[in-house]
């Protein structure tokens, strides 16, 4: 795992986004893995801004999002369909059909899982996934307990997560409480990942991660598993590491 140090939010987003750029610009086909959430949203300005300013063009680009809340229909404002038009795909030209999301209204879920499994397959995989990180270790909707061998499928959200996500509905009680979402499986698949990282409240699942021991009580652990992860992080999630590298002297 290599770990990619930066001062703030700010600074994670513009290097996450110079990353996914040169990816961008020197391929003639990528597909790439999205994730929701704040911590990309600097992420996604950048690009945006980056495509007023040098017009980049996403025409061969595909991508593939990690997840997405079951019984919210894609134009719901808090669903992650909404989120990513919203704060991406409607500012630069990538082909609307070449973005994927799992459809949380499908009548049969579990097909809607496989079906997506099988995109991602028929499309040769996803080159470079973007992660963020849950406070309790979860990647995508992955909670702890999650078997490091699941595909896309569907899981029911730890209080702590919605409470977490709370923050962008009403009450937590509107949070749903089951989503969508691409199992760990599908994401060690990836050709690579960049796991971006940042504030306080990441502090404990950044220090847990870098301790590198591998367990399903924390999915992001099996990271460390995976040939070719980037980790960008800030100093307010590195306080920790910093203090264990202190101690380790
Ligand atoms: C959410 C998403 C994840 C995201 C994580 C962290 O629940 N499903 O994909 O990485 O939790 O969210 P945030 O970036 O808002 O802290």
């Amino acid at each position: 795992m290599k770990l990619i140090e930066v001062k703030d939010y700010h600074e994670m987003s513009q290097v996450a986004a110079d990353y996914l750029l040169s990816n961008i610009k020197k391929s003639d086909k990528l597909t790439l893995g999205l994730a929701t959430g704040g911590t990309p949203q600097g992420l996604y300005e950048a690009l945006i801004q980056d495509h007023k300013e040098n017009n980049t063009s996403y025409q061969h680009v595909s991508s593939f999002n990690l997840d997405e809340y079951i019984g919210l229909s894609g134009d719901q404002p808090n669903s992650y369909c909404h989120y990513m038009k919203e704060n991406l795909f409607n500012h630069i030209n990538i082909r609307s059909e070449n973005t994927h999301i799992p459809s949380g209204k499908a009548v049969d879920l579990v097909g809607e899982c496989k079906a997506y499994d099988h995109m991602i397959e028929s499309c040769g995989g996803i080159d470079l996934q973007v992660l963020g990180i849950g406070s309790n270790g979860h990647i995508g909707f992955n909670e702890p307990g999650t078997s490091f061998d699941s595909e896309t499928h569907i899981v029911e959200l730890a209080q702590s997560t919605r409470e977490a996500n709370a923050r962008y509905f009403d009450s937590t009680d509107e949070v749903p409480t089951h989503a969508i979402t691409m199992g760990i499986a599908t994401i060690l698949k990836s050709k690579e990942i960049l796991l971006l990282i940042s504030g306080q409240a990441k502090q404990e699942a950044l220090k847990k991660l870098m301790e590198g021991e591998v367990s399903e009580d924390f999915p992001a652990s099996i990271l460390n598993r995976h040939p070719n992860v980037t980790v960008i992080a800030d100093e307010e999630a590195l306080t920790l590491v910093e203090d264990l590298k202190q101690l380790n002297k």
